[in-house]
Protein backbone atom coordinates (compact mmCIF):
# COMPACT_ATOMS: atom_id res chain seq x y z
CA UNK A 1 0.00 0.00 0.00
CA UNK A 2 1.24 3.16 -1.26
CA UNK A 3 -0.49 6.77 -0.55
CA UNK A 4 0.61 9.31 -2.61
CA UNK A 5 0.99 12.73 -2.26
CA UNK A 6 -2.22 14.58 -3.91
CA UNK A 7 -1.46 17.98 -5.51
CA UNK A 8 -3.45 20.44 -4.42
CA UNK A 9 -4.89 23.40 -6.53
CA UNK A 10 -2.89 25.64 -7.96
CA UNK A 11 -0.33 23.43 -8.14
CA UNK A 12 1.24 23.90 -12.16
CA UNK A 13 1.19 20.39 -12.55
CA UNK A 14 -2.82 20.02 -12.97
CA UNK A 15 -3.06 21.83 -15.09
CA UNK A 16 -0.72 20.01 -18.00
CA UNK A 17 -2.26 17.99 -20.74
CA UNK A 18 -1.29 14.37 -19.62
CA UNK A 19 -0.09 11.70 -22.46
CA UNK A 20 -1.39 8.74 -23.71
CA UNK A 21 -0.12 5.33 -22.00
CA UNK A 22 1.41 2.85 -23.52
CA UNK A 23 1.07 -1.07 -23.84
CA UNK A 24 1.40 -3.34 -22.48
CA UNK A 25 2.04 -1.43 -19.01
CA UNK A 26 5.48 -1.18 -17.59
CA UNK A 27 5.83 -2.05 -13.99
CA UNK A 28 6.22 1.32 -12.89
CA UNK A 29 2.62 2.30 -14.59
CA UNK A 30 1.18 -1.20 -12.94
CA UNK A 31 2.53 0.45 -9.82
CA UNK A 32 1.06 4.13 -10.41
CA UNK A 33 -2.29 2.68 -11.00
CA UNK A 34 -2.17 1.10 -7.76
CA UNK A 35 -1.04 3.65 -5.62
CA UNK A 36 -3.80 5.28 -7.43
CA UNK A 37 -6.40 3.23 -5.81
CA UNK A 38 -4.54 3.25 -2.58
CA UNK A 39 -4.25 6.97 -2.77
CA UNK A 40 -8.20 7.65 -3.54
CA UNK A 41 -9.32 4.78 -1.16
CA UNK A 42 -7.28 6.68 1.77
CA UNK A 43 -8.13 10.13 1.28
CA UNK A 44 -11.78 8.86 0.91
CA UNK A 45 -12.56 9.80 -2.41
CA UNK A 46 -14.24 8.15 -5.35
CA UNK A 47 -12.24 8.91 -8.23
CA UNK A 48 -8.27 9.91 -8.65
CA UNK A 49 -6.51 11.45 -12.12
CA UNK A 50 -2.64 10.26 -12.62
CA UNK A 51 -1.88 14.08 -13.00
CA UNK A 52 -3.06 14.67 -9.14
CA UNK A 53 -0.26 12.93 -7.71
CA UNK A 54 1.61 14.42 -10.56
CA UNK A 55 2.19 11.74 -12.97
CA UNK A 56 1.06 12.67 -16.27
CA UNK A 57 -0.25 10.29 -17.82
CA UNK A 58 -3.97 9.24 -19.45
CA UNK A 59 -5.45 7.49 -16.01
CA UNK A 60 -7.65 7.59 -13.79
CA UNK A 61 -9.44 5.57 -11.54
CA UNK A 62 -12.97 5.62 -9.85
CA UNK A 63 -15.21 3.53 -7.51
CA UNK A 64 -18.62 5.56 -7.59
CA UNK A 65 -20.23 2.26 -5.21
CA UNK A 66 -17.82 2.06 -2.42
CA UNK A 67 -19.48 5.52 -1.06
CA UNK A 68 -22.45 5.41 -1.76
CA UNK A 69 -26.25 5.02 -0.51
CA UNK A 70 -26.19 1.59 -1.67
CA UNK A 71 -23.05 0.42 0.05
CA UNK A 72 -23.99 2.20 3.59
CA UNK A 73 -26.98 0.38 3.29
CA UNK A 74 -25.77 -2.51 3.01
CA UNK A 75 -22.81 -2.24 5.44
CA UNK A 76 -20.17 -4.61 4.03
CA UNK A 77 -17.81 -1.78 2.61
CA UNK A 78 -18.27 -3.03 -1.08
CA UNK A 79 -15.73 -1.71 -3.48
CA UNK A 80 -15.87 -1.63 -7.15
CA UNK A 81 -12.26 -0.06 -8.88
CA UNK A 82 -11.99 0.72 -12.23
CA UNK A 83 -9.46 1.46 -14.23
CA UNK A 84 -9.55 4.12 -17.21
CA UNK A 85 -6.86 4.45 -19.37
CA UNK A 86 -6.53 6.78 -22.37
CA UNK A 87 -9.88 7.28 -22.18
CA UNK A 88 -11.77 9.24 -24.81
CA UNK A 89 -15.53 10.30 -24.93
CA UNK A 90 -17.19 9.46 -28.11
CA UNK A 91 -20.42 11.45 -27.69
CA UNK A 92 -22.41 13.52 -25.01
CA UNK A 93 -25.72 14.12 -24.37
CA UNK A 94 -27.10 17.49 -25.39
CA UNK A 95 -29.53 17.44 -22.22
CA UNK A 96 -27.55 18.49 -19.29
CA UNK A 97 -27.45 17.62 -15.67
CA UNK A 98 -25.93 19.35 -12.91
CA UNK A 99 -24.38 17.86 -9.48
CA UNK A 100 -22.59 19.23 -6.72
CA UNK A 101 -18.97 18.23 -7.16
CA UNK A 102 -16.30 18.58 -4.98
CA UNK A 103 -12.22 17.66 -6.06
CA UNK A 104 -9.32 15.86 -4.16
CA UNK A 105 -7.03 18.34 -5.45
CA UNK A 106 -9.46 21.60 -4.51
CA UNK A 107 -10.36 20.65 -0.39
CA UNK A 108 -13.20 21.33 1.02
CA UNK A 109 -14.56 23.16 -1.49
CA UNK A 110 -18.08 21.63 -3.45
CA UNK A 111 -20.07 23.50 -6.23
CA UNK A 112 -22.80 22.91 -8.31
CA UNK A 113 -21.58 22.08 -12.02
CA UNK A 114 -23.32 21.17 -15.03
CA UNK A 115 -22.40 18.88 -17.69
CA UNK A 116 -23.48 16.50 -20.38
CA UNK A 117 -26.17 14.19 -19.13
CA UNK A 118 -24.74 10.71 -20.52
CA UNK A 119 -21.87 10.04 -22.39
CA UNK A 120 -20.76 6.94 -24.67
CA UNK A 121 -16.64 6.55 -23.79
CA UNK A 122 -14.37 4.61 -25.17
CA UNK A 123 -11.19 3.32 -22.87
CA UNK A 124 -8.62 0.69 -22.42
CA UNK A 125 -7.98 -1.09 -19.07
CA UNK A 126 -4.85 -2.59 -17.66
CA UNK A 127 -4.77 -5.37 -19.88
CA UNK A 128 -4.77 -2.96 -22.98
CA UNK A 129 -8.30 -4.03 -24.32
CA UNK A 130 -10.53 -1.49 -25.71
CA UNK A 131 -14.03 -1.20 -24.63
CA UNK A 132 -17.05 1.08 -25.20
CA UNK A 133 -20.09 1.74 -22.87
CA UNK A 134 -22.52 4.35 -22.57
CA UNK A 135 -22.50 5.72 -18.89
CA UNK A 136 -25.45 8.25 -17.37
CA UNK A 137 -26.58 9.54 -13.68
CA UNK A 138 -23.42 9.75 -11.17
CA UNK A 139 -20.92 7.75 -13.38
CA UNK A 140 -21.10 10.03 -16.31
CA UNK A 141 -20.89 13.07 -14.07
CA UNK A 142 -17.29 11.58 -12.31
CA UNK A 143 -16.09 10.45 -15.42
CA UNK A 144 -16.20 13.66 -16.70
CA UNK A 145 -14.85 15.64 -13.97
CA UNK A 146 -12.08 12.85 -13.68
CA UNK A 147 -11.02 12.97 -17.67
CA UNK A 148 -10.98 16.83 -16.76
CA UNK A 149 -8.15 16.17 -14.56
CA UNK A 150 -5.84 14.64 -18.25
CA UNK A 151 -6.70 17.84 -20.34
CA UNK A 152 -5.50 20.33 -17.53
CA UNK A 153 -9.21 21.00 -16.37
CA UNK A 154 -10.86 21.39 -12.97
CA UNK A 155 -13.97 21.52 -11.87
CA UNK A 156 -13.78 25.25 -10.65
CA UNK A 157 -13.23 26.14 -14.32
CA UNK A 158 -17.26 26.24 -14.78
CA UNK A 159 -17.85 28.37 -12.15
CA UNK A 160 -17.81 32.39 -12.57
CA UNK A 161 -14.22 33.84 -12.37
CA UNK A 162 -14.93 35.62 -8.98
CA UNK A 163 -16.17 32.47 -7.25
CA UNK A 164 -12.77 30.86 -8.76
CA UNK A 165 -10.68 33.48 -7.32
CA UNK A 166 -11.89 33.09 -4.49
CA UNK A 167 -11.49 29.50 -4.02
CA UNK A 168 -8.04 30.31 -5.43
CA UNK A 169 -7.35 32.60 -2.72
CA UNK A 170 -8.51 30.03 -0.15
CA UNK A 171 -6.04 27.66 -1.39
CA UNK A 172 -3.19 29.42 -1.68
CA UNK A 173 -4.12 30.57 2.44
CA UNK A 174 -4.23 26.77 3.11
CA UNK A 175 -0.94 26.19 1.95
CA UNK A 176 0.86 28.58 4.39
CA UNK A 177 1.07 27.54 7.78
NI1 LIG B 1 -10.92 16.07 -9.21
Amino acid sequence: MAVREILIHPDPRLRKKAAAVEFPLSDEVKQIIQDMADTMYDAPGVGLAAPQIGVSLRIAVTDTVWRSEEAEKAGDGRRALKVWINPEFLWKSEETATWEEGCLSVPETYADVTRPAAVRLRWRDMEGVTHEQHFEGFEAVALQHEFDHLEGKLFIDYLSPLKRNLITKKMKKRHKH
